[in-house]
């Protein structure tokens, strides 16, 4: 077992970390989305690691991070016009381009994909950390393969203790989903996974973007298009559920599946939550804010992890702008689970608990 220090962010620290990537260790670090396990995106070796410390399938390729548009160029084969325009708009920030990609990136990055996805992070810690390493940073999201994506240090060191030697901790993610993917290596432009860049500034930049189906339903996934899809992802360990209903619903869900001796938890709005009263609840977002939702998801599902829930019924929100990777992240953490507050509230009382054995709640 690999010792792991969880250290602030310093001159000093970043230094150390800057010495451990260039050897080809694997360092934690914050982005403006989520926490990222970083190692050196030209050494076929330090990549094959961060597979091994995730439990990550290395067929799944990585995101890699670079400082600017030049270490993009320097990355990839060709940097069409449509890159350019996007760079300027929104780089640095939550938007990663797949171009195709020069040689000089190992198939152990790309997953044996004739193309690379790179992104520059914003966030000041990564800044930082680029810029100490000198080194594109290969770096998917921080967490062992399946669960939720980490926003803060302690959840990496929840997941990474004993894998990985350090951990920069730069306090908790503003974003809080994993950046937008965009394909520009087809014909067209492709989104691939939503997050915090929605598809309307996209497309209000390059004109109009195809949304993958793979997005918001359980599609049968063209593996080379987008390898990250076809895995299970984001999941608690309790058994998660998409509300399209009412507190009502909820409620009687609640109380039903704790009659059954299981633990239930609620993720829902701010607003109804006192309706709730003494249920096991967190705030999932307040008047409809899907930033809000954004940055507490992973958080929240992580929380109700540790107290042992059994059963999560989250309110579902409306999948437009950054709704939309809000739902695409909830509907993987539920296995693609939804269920209809409308033939709930018809149900009788005592049809109730077939249908939850029904749906797979009891
Ligand atoms: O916000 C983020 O992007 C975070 C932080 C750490 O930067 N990183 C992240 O990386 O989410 P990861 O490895 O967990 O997600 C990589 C996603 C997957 O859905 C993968 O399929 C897609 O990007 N991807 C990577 N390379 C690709 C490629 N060459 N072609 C298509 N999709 C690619
Ligand atoms: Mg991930």
């Amino acid at each position: 077992m690999i010792k792991t220090k969880c250290v602030p962010i310093t001159e000093a620290s970043l230094q150390e970390a800057a010495q451990l990537l260039r050897k080809g260790e694997l360092v934690a670090f914050p982005t403006e989305t989520v926490y990222g396990l970083g190692a050196n995106a030209l050494d076929a070796g330090a990549a094959a690691k961060i597979y091994a410390a995730k439990g990550r399938p290395s067929d799944n390729p990585l995101i890699v991070h670079v400082s600017d548009i030049d270490g993009m160029r320097a990355l990839a084969k060709s940097f069409p016009e449509t890159a350019q325009k996007l760079a300027e708009a929104f780089m640095p920030g939550p938007l990663t381009l797949v171009l195709p990609k020069k040689d000089c990136v190992p198939d152990a990055v790309s997953g044996g994909l004739p193309t690379v996805a790179l992104r520059i992070p914003s966030h000041e810690g990564a800044r930082r950390l680029l810029e100490a390493a000198g080194l594109p940073l290969a770096a998917p999201s921080a967490n062992l393969s399946g669960r939720p994506s980490p926003t803060t240090a302690g959840h990496v060191w929840q997941d990474m203790q004993g894998r990985i030697p350090m951990i920069l901790d730069g306090g908790p993610c503003p974003g809080g989903v994993e950046s937008t993917v965009l394909s520009l290596a087809g014909p067209a432009p492709v989104l691939l996974r939503p997050g915090l860049v929605s598809p309307g500034e996209i497309e209000s930049v390059i004109g109009p973007v195809a949304l993958h189906p793979s997005i918001l339903e359980n599609a049968p996934i063209d593996s080379a298009a987008s390898p990250g899809m076809k895995y299970r992802h984001y999941a608690p360990r309790a058994k998660v559920f998409v509300l399209e209903g009412t507190w009502q619903d909820a409620a009687r869900l609640y109380d039903a599946t704790l009659s059954a001796g299981l633990r239930p938890a609620l993720l829902w709005n701010a607003e109804e939550l006192p309706f709730l009263e003494e249920r096991t609840a967190e705030v999932f977002f307040e008047e409809n804010d899907a930033s809000m939702a954004a940055q507490r998801l992973f958080a929240c599902l992580r929380r109700l992890d540790e107290k042992q829930t059994d059963v999560i019924f989250a309110k579902a929100l409306p999948p437009v702008g950054v709704g939309l990777s809000v739902m695409n992240r909830l509907l993987r953490a539920a296995a693609f689970r939804v269920l209809s507050g409308a033939n709930l509230s018809h149900a009788k009382e005592e049809e109730l608990h077939d249908i939850m054995v029904n749906y797979g709640i009891l």
